[in-house]
């Protein structure tokens, strides 16, 4: 397992829509969530998916457990969700502000489902189904845009919105 470098924006690797992994467990996969976790916590971010480290399968991990970059965010246990599918519960939709590992220095005030319904499988080939909202959700659905070739920047309906960290205080850097 390894610390791996992340794409940034303009790669084409994050512009593509990502593989469904069709083999599991394996031990490519193992590897390869071994290097999304690694990557992940060494940067602090809250999440992962794994065309950011060059890799174009269908997998994400996220954990959000006393990060400085989120100091308020609500806990969400460390997971990992191959071949992710969501579904939106209501049609509310809340905005806030996300950062992404791909995008760094840079936040953007982003609006996403509040309540959702996900769905995938662990490393395990195990399924997993959550019923969650708010920063749980928004972190979910910004990860599965990744499996999408869609980065933020992409869903931020007033460009306005869009600019450093350091210059807009009112959001964290980070995934
Ligand atoms: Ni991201």
């Amino acid at each position: 397992m390894a610390v791996i470098k992340i794409l940034r924006m303009g790669h084409p690797i994050l512009a593509q829509v990502a593989a469904p992994v069709d083999l599991f467990p394996s031990q490519e996969l193992e590897q390869l969530v071994g290097d999304l976790w690694d990557t992940m916590r060494a940067l602090d971010g809250a999440g992962l998916a794994a065309p950011q480290i060059g890799v174009g399968l269908r997998v994400i991990v996220f954990e959000v457990a006393d990060n400085p970059r989120y100091p308020d965010a609500e806990t969400v246990p460390p997971t990992v969700l191959v071949n992710p599918h969501i579904e939106a519960l209501g049609e509310r939709m809340e905005s806030d502000w996300e950062g992404c590992l791909s995008i760094p220095e840079m936040c953007g005030r982003v609006p996403r489902f509040q309540h959702i319904r996900y769905c995938g499988y662990g490393i395990d080939g195990a399924p997993i189904e959550r019923e969650v909202s708010g920063f749980h959700a928004r972190v979910v659905q910004h990860e599965c845009d990744h499996l999408d070739g869609l980065l933020y920047p992409q869903r931020i309906p007033e460009l306005r919105d869009f600019g450093f960290c350091e210059e807009i205080e009112a959001c964290s850097s980070g995934e």
